[in-house]
């Protein structure tokens, strides 16, 4: 059976759609049971609409604590059939209430090598540092903000002087790659949690090419 998954969006959700390809291509065993943005005017939640699948605005400046806020998406979530949550873009801290109603099964992306540069702006932050290798991370959530156990990264070079959306570019690229493949292994139940590690049991499936100019880690399998 697919995975039925919730996915909660900010803004444009290019990672959303980049699940919705995989899913509608056959090569990502989920079914997005429902989108929910806190921006009642994200393109994300037209993309879901434009696929058939529920679309939920909840603004939370209607809410009067971040409490209320996270109850109502709990519900809605609940409703939905969803059991694992995807965040994809989704520029809000969730309770340790909302993580508590779906333990184990709450997925982000950050698009920087976490630990370093965690926050609103990673690609930004890495270009100003100068670091000449950026990247992106898909984590399972905890309470601390770009925090949880480490599922899957992805390097890049990052270039001198390059300018921070080029690089937010090449990082996305792999975004939607990663993404998918972190979901498609929750949703084969292969990740395991072990304190900060996540053991991936491993696939009985030949090796595959990987992206070029890029380390990848564990290493995309057939599809992704
Ligand atoms: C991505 O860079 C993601 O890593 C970060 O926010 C951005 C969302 O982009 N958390 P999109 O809405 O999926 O296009």
């Amino acid at each position: 059976m697919a995975l039925p998954i919730a996915v909660l969006v900010s803004g444009g959700g290019s990672n959303l759609q980049s699940l919705i390809d995989r899913m509608e291509s056959g090569t990502l065993d989920a079914e997005i049971k429902i989108v929910i943005s806190n921006k009642p005017d994200a393109h994300g939640l037209t993309r879901a609409r434009n696929h058939g699948i529920p679309a939920l605005a909840l603004d939370h400046t209607d809410y009067p604590s971040r409490e209320a806020f996270d109850r109502a998406m709990v519900r809605a979530i609940q409703e939905s059939g969803a059991q694992s949550v995807v965040l994809a873009g989704f520029m809000r801290i969730l309770t340790s209430e909302f993580l508590n109603a779906f333990p184990g099964n709450v997925l982000n992306i950050h698009p920087a090598l976490l630990p370093s540069f965690p926050g609103a702006h990673g690609q930004r932050d890495a270009a100003e540092y100068g670091v000449r290798i950026a990247g992106c991370t898909v984590h399972f959530v905890d309470e601390k903000m770009d925090h949880g156990p480490v599922i899957i990264q992805a390097a890049v070079p990052a270039v001198p002087g390059e300018e921070t959306d080029a690089l937010a570019a090449r990082i996305l690229k792999l975004e939607h790659r990663i993404y998918p493949q972190a979901v498609q292994w929750l949703a084969q139940d292969r990740l395991r949690m072990d304190g900060r590690h996540v053991q991936l049991r491993p696939a009985h499936s030949a090796p595959v090419p990987q992206p070029e100019n890029a380390l990848v880690s564990p290493p995309l399998e057939q599809g992704f």
